[in-house]
């Protein structure tokens, strides 16, 4: 292309890069934000290196013990930027109903004005004094039908590394793009440029903090944070908000789950995609260990987070994983309940808001029952177990995470990285509920599951800014990463059902699941984790038309009798504890059902309250 040597120059572009639209882009968003540099990353290891080694020298990044934790580091985050931020996350989409009464939503030209066009716009400006990383990334595996490209602007380090790990970044997703392929531009800044000769803070961000979407134009921007999925484009914005409009216009679905492959003694293999809310197991399923008494049963890792699924040919829906590594949370994890996740983060890692210890290495609430002596806690403070008593003071943030590639984990499944992806078998959703929701509940058909996943409570976590512990209505476990109207996505989930069927494809089974109910002592009455082996080995059986059940409701669940119990000691009346159908609770729940519908009455399919309507029925009746 035709460009002047100086800007070229400037733009640090390099000699394989031929895309125009990408390298004009690149200079009109340099020139806005007078980006002090620009990098083009490509996505090598001896770049990772420099990266890390200028993030270590800046105090981002401490390295870590390399005999105890070889090629890992800790960043601690500013004490206000820890999670995502649900209340600063917008969708401008043209129309407000398109953005749906589940999302932030602002004019686009409104926000453009405030980010980009008014004389004190956020973004202009706002990389002075610093390096423009420009981080070209694919999610999904390179040249699949089903992956996507991206490139992120960026203008910290941490950021650069952290999507090395976790997208396929650098010279093969430009090579994907060539001159003219299509990409989703993301430009991201912590928003604190920096005066001439002025000294850095270890982790730059702004109290105000933006993180934009314009569906229509398939752009994201993203201000004021540096931490997870604020950041991390490819993640949340990408390959949820913008993917689940992509996936409407052009019938496929991008989806809040995790994929696992599951192998029985006999050898057969399923694939099974699920949706938990944030922090509510999935990293722990898809890398779920079976139980003493499960010989020769093998779980198996596609995906941690995020599944996109296409109908194929063949009238399966296939899933891949679009991303290539894990930015999991830290506490709670030990080699009791997740040793393959252990594993996976014995080097390589990046921990960001854990603890350190006094040798070098990492800590955090859960990993171990006995908490060492001494540490320093997430913020740079000195931690004991009688600071932590007398004040509470958490050694590891309870969002703190590690950031590992996928190829760390050792199950790791075969397929993980397969272009045409899996064919899923099985979808299930469960939210975090102490009370009423039952262990696990098969739909009884496609409409009751999208019923079950549309009207899925949970208890809010850490990962999000605000308050926790409160039920909230989180339907598909997607409500903080809907790119569109809620309801609209509830059709397209019906609509995606219906052509299986008519098109004689195989629809999945749908499954609702709760691993977290409490009991009187406010303990978790199931063991979960690998012991959530029991219910998957069910719904497989339903599958196969092996395993009985009885009719509730609103599905069908396992009897006792119907679950295994080897090597496990679980009463009947413990199982009635987590199984169980209380009249009064479900009466309540159809209430926070009915609000829900209430709010997304727009363009509520009707199969929705229809639904709504015969459970109620039979529970009266019940
Ligand atoms: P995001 O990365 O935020 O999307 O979270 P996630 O859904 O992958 O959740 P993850 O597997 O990281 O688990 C979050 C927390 O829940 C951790 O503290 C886990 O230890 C805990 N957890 C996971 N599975 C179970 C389970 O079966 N039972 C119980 N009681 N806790 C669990
Ligand atoms: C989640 O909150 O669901 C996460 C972490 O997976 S983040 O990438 O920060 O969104
Ligand atoms: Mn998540």
């Amino acid at each position: 292309m035709n460009r002047p040597s100086q800007e070229g120059a400037r733009l640090n572009v390099p000699a394989h890069v031929k895309h125009a639209r990408l390298i004009a882009w690149v200079a009109e968003v340099a020139a806005l934000t007078e980006a002090a540099d620009v990098v083009w990353c490509d996505g090598s290891e001896a770049e990772y290196k420099r990266l890390c080694d200028q993030l270590v020298a800046a105090g981002t990044l401490m390295k870590l013990n390399p005999e105890l934790r070889p090629n890992s580091y800790l960043a601690r985050s500013d004490a206000g930027d820890v999670a995502r931020v649900e209340d600063r996350t917008y969708i401008c989409s043209a129309k407000k109903e398109d953005a749906g009464p589940t999302n932030n939503w602002m004019a686009p030209a409104e926000m453009r004005q405030l980010l980009q066009t008014s004389d004190k716009a956020l973004f202009k400006g706002a990389m002075k004094g610093r390096t423009m990383y420009v981080v070209p990334f694919s999610m999904g595996p390179l040249g699949s039908h089903i992956a996507h490209i991206g490139v992120e602007l960026t203008d910290s380090a941490y950021v650069a590394v952290s999507m090395r790990t976790m997208t396929r970044m650098g010279r093969g997703a430009l090579d994907v793009l060539g001159e003219n392929g299509d990409f989703v531009p993301c430009v991201h800044t912590v928003g604190a440029p920096l005066a001439a000769g002025a000294k850095d803070v270890a982790w730059p961000c702004n109290a105000t903090k933006y993180i934009v979407h314009y569906p229509e134009t398939r752009e994201i921007w993203s201000y004021g944070s540096g931490y997870g999925g604020n950041a991390l484009l490819g993640k949340k914005c990408f390959a949820l908000r913008i993917a689940s409009t992509m996936g409407r216009d052009q019938g496929w679905l991008a989806e809040h789950m995790l994929i696992l492959g599951v192998t029985n003694p006999q050898g057969k293999k399923y694939h099974v995609a699920a949706a938990f809310p944030s922090a509510c197991g999935k990293t722990n399923f898809s890398m779920l260990v079976p139980p003493e008494g499960y010989t020769g049963w093998k779980v198996t890792t596609i995906g941690d987070d995020i599944a996109w699924i296409k109908p194929n040919a063949d009238g399966r829906l296939c899933a891949i994983n679009p991303e290539a590594g894990y930015f999991g949370v830290a506490p709670g994890t030990n080699y009791h309940t997740n040793p393959n996740c252990m594993d996976s983060v014995k080097r390589d890692a990046i921990f960001t808001n854990v603890a350190l210890t006094d040798d070098g290495d990492v800590w955090w609430e859960g990993m171990t029952d006995t908490p060492p002596a001494h540490l320093i806690d997430w913020q740079g403070r000195d931690w004991t177990p009688a600071i932590a008593k007398e004040t509470g003071a958490k050694a590891a943030h309870p969002n703190s995470r590690f950031t590992v590639a996928a190829t760390n984990n050792p199950v790791l499944d075969p397929e993980w990285d397969n272009p045409a992806g899996v064919a899923i078998d099985a979808f299930i959703f469960g939210g975090r509920r102490s009370t009423t929701v039952p262990l696990v509940t098969e739909a009884r058909n496609w409409a009751e599951g999208v019923y079950m996943a549309a009207t899925m409570g949970s208890e809010t976590t850490a990962a999000a800014a605000g308050q926790q512990g409160v039920v909230r209505r989180d339907p598909f476990a997607m409500l903080p990463f809907m790119g569109y109207n809620m309801a609209d996505y509830f059709q397209h989930w019906l609509n995606v059902g219906e052509r299986l069927a008519a098109s004689g494809g195989r629809q999945p089974r749908i499954y609702c699941v709760n691993w977290f109910r409490k009991g009187a002592d406010g303990k978790f009455v199931w063991p979960g984790y690998g012991e959530n082996m029991r219910a998957l080995e069910w719904m497989l059986g339903r599958i196969e038309g092996s395993a009985g059940g009885a009719e509730n409701v609103f599905g069908t669940s396992p009897r006792y009798e119907d679950l295994r119990w080897d090597g496990l000691a679980f009463t009947r009346e413990q199982f009635a504890t987590v199984i169980g159908i209380d009249k009064a609770a479900w009466q309540q729940e159809l209430g926070l059902h009915a609000e829900l519908f209430k709010q997304l009455e727009y363009h509520l399919p009707a199969a929705l309250p229809d639904t709504r309507a015969r459970i109620e029925k039979s529970l009266a009746a019940a």
